[in-house]
């Protein structure tokens, strides 16, 4: 499970180098979810992994050209289109990993 986090974490910190503005905002999702997590005593294996969730909750945005992810300013309709993809891009890149319980994109 330590591999499998230093993983996604480094997933996470690879969609971040992407857009400075969002530096760092995969850790931070990750730590505040698991911090929530915890607070809801959920059983330290959901806590795990909704935290490794954290990390990987914007990989899709990977699939997004950079010039509409740096975008200065307003996006039009056709931008704004890419943008609202990411979640679906991020599940078919983490659809693999069996640990997420995801069989055919719909949560075990
Ligand atoms: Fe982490």
């Amino acid at each position: 499970m330590v591999y499998f986090h230093q993983f996604a974490e480094s997933l996470g910190n690879t969609v971040d180098a992407k857009d400075p503005l969002t530096f760092n905002h995969s850790q931070e999702v990750a730590q505040i979810s698991q911090v929530m997590a915890r607070a809801m005593a959920l059983s330290e294996s959901t806590v795990d992994l909704i935290h490794l969730a954290g990390h990987l909750h914007d990989i899709g945005k990977i699939g997004i050209p950079d010039a509409i992810l740096k975008k200065q300013g307003r996006l039009n309709r056709e931008e704004w289109a890419w943008i609202k993809r990411h979640p679906e891009m991020g599940a078919k890149i983490v659809r693999p990993v069996t640990s997420f319980g995801v069989k055919g994109g719909v949560a075990t």
